[in-house]
């Protein structure tokens, strides 16, 4: 008999993307996915720790589904960072968890569950960084999300800005072989899939072994031979990080048709001196600039990005050199946080906090700014065709929804598309979060 598995992702992309891998892991076991908490006979939380009360949100959903396991047979999994950042924590505050894995070790899944004991409160832990690398453990991906589908190419981060829990939890920059890239991109093709979002915390550092394995791939030669798989349509990629912008990147997207026009690039403050405090290791300016290269090499570039407000020390005037960057770039859309102390990283000893009504004001004043900015990139989309990629059905009966090239969510009427589809759409309505239009052509399949 099959057994039915219940997977809850928190956070980014990376945990999207880990979240079908390891429904991949236990496929051979005989577990099939399913949207049915309460048919599950094993539960995994793929949790996320870059913000607030990461923790106090984890043991609350465990009290919850502690009340579950009371009622019948259920394993309860621990995924994700919250499970590295609080690995044997996670045991004494809630013992009836079976399983804590780690962002990097979650292979070994199928080995850590044949050694739950029912009888035990120890949960089976693995949070290593292993040796051996996950990917060469990890079957062919058959859980990927239909049209558009991720491919995690880069892990980790060697940076260590200030505030960011990431190098901790996800572990130092690694990089996977380009031969591995290619063979689950081709995969992922077979499958469905038209359009590939390369996945990394620092995507663009991505620096790999070649086809051959005799030398070193850059993340714009990647880009290059991806663009010759058949059937690829469109390529995205994110995060990336200022730093790693290199001549190829640039050169990719000027000749990669496929490559979308749409950059996330995050610069997190538009001060220099919280730059600097942050330990980003760039410039204002510089950001200025590398944005300015993208739009000398694709005119229709649309740029997005991440900003915190209220780190350590910040003051108005710093604040405003935010506001003023954001003016200066025009977002097409972004998101901004509140400053967030993370434990164990240099920021969250800092003696300066900024008060909490303080961040709250200037996080209502920066999203207002980047909301309208996007209500103005979305307005000048009226009245213009799109190319549109069909990822699925629509609220309405007969309707379905695609995305353009800017991942602007794109609805409208259709009774005969496939998803996968490529077509053109006369853009009529601008939603608050939405597009809305009418079909001009379909494209030859
Ligand atoms: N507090 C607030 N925001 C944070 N981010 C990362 N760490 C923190 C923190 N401690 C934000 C950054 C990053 C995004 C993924 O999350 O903007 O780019
Ligand atoms: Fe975190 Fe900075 Fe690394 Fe991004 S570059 S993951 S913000 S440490």
């Amino acid at each position: 008999m099959g057994k039915a598995l219940y997977i809850k992702t928190y956070g980014c992309q990376m945990n999207v993307y880990d979240s079908g891998r390891i429904a991949d892991t236990l496929a051979p076991l005989g577990y099939t996915l399913t949207d049915q908490l309460q048919s599950a006979d094993m539960v995994v939380l793929n949790t996320c720790h870059i913000r607030e009360k990461a923790a106090e949100k984890l043991y609350s959903e465990l009290g919850r589904l502690r009340t579950l396991k009371q009622a019948r047979n259920l394993n309860i999994v621990v995924a994700g960072c919250v499970a590295q950042a609080e690995g044997e924590e996670i045991t004494r505050r809630a013992p009836w968890v079976d399983v804590v894995v780690g962002p990097q070790s979650y292979h070994t899944l199928p080995q850590l569950i044949t050694r739950i004991d029912p009888n035990s409160r120890n949960a089976v832990i693995n949070t290593d960084f292993p040796v051996e690398e996950k990917f060469d453990y990890l079957p062919t991906p058959q859980h990927s999300r239909g049209a558009a589908a991720f491919l995690t190419i880069q892990e980790g981060c060697d940076k260590f800005c200030t505030f960011c829990v990431v190098p901790y939890t996800r572990g130092a920059e690694f990089s996977r072989g380009a031969r591995d890239i290619i063979a689950e991109a081709k995969a992922l093709l077979a499958n469905g899939a038209v359009e590939i979002t390369l996945l990394g915390q620092n995507v663009n550092a991505w620096r790999g072994k070649n086809l051959t394995g005799d030398g070193d791939w850059s993340f714009g030669r990647l880009l290059f031979a991806l663009a010759e798989l058949d059937g690829l349509r469109r390529l995205r990629y994110t995060t990336s990080h200022p730093l790693d912008m290199h001549p190829d990147l640039y050169q990719a997207h000027a000749e990669i048709p496929q490559l979308m026009p749409y950059v996330h690039l995050p610069i997190q403050s538009g001060s220099n001196r919280i730059l600097s405090a942050m330990m980003r290791r760039h410039s204002r300016d510089e950001y200025v600039r590398i944005i300015e290269r993208l739009r000398e090499v694709r005119s229709d570039m649309a740029i997005s990005g991440d900003f915190i407000v209220g780190f350590p020390g910040e003051t108005d005037a710093d604040f405003a050199d935010t506001l003023r960057l954001v003016a200066e770039i025009k977002y097409a859309s972004a998101y901004s946080f509140k400053y967030s102390p993370r434990p164990g990283t240099p920021a969250a000893n800092a003696g300066d906090q900024v008060p909490e009504v303080v961040k709250k004001e200037r996080l209502a004043s920066l999203q207002q700014l980047l909301s309208a900015q996007q209500q103005a990139f979305n307005q000048e989309k009226l009245g213009q065709v799109l190319e549109v990629l069909v990822e699925g059905r629509g609220r309405h009966k007969g309707q379905v929804v695609g995305r353009s090239p800017w991942m602007q969510a794109v609805h409208f009427a259709d009774d005969s598309n496939r998803i996968g589809d490529m077509v053109e759409v006369k853009i009529s309505a601008i939603h608050k979060y939405s597009l809305a239009g009418a079909r001009v052509t379909r494209y030859a399949a």
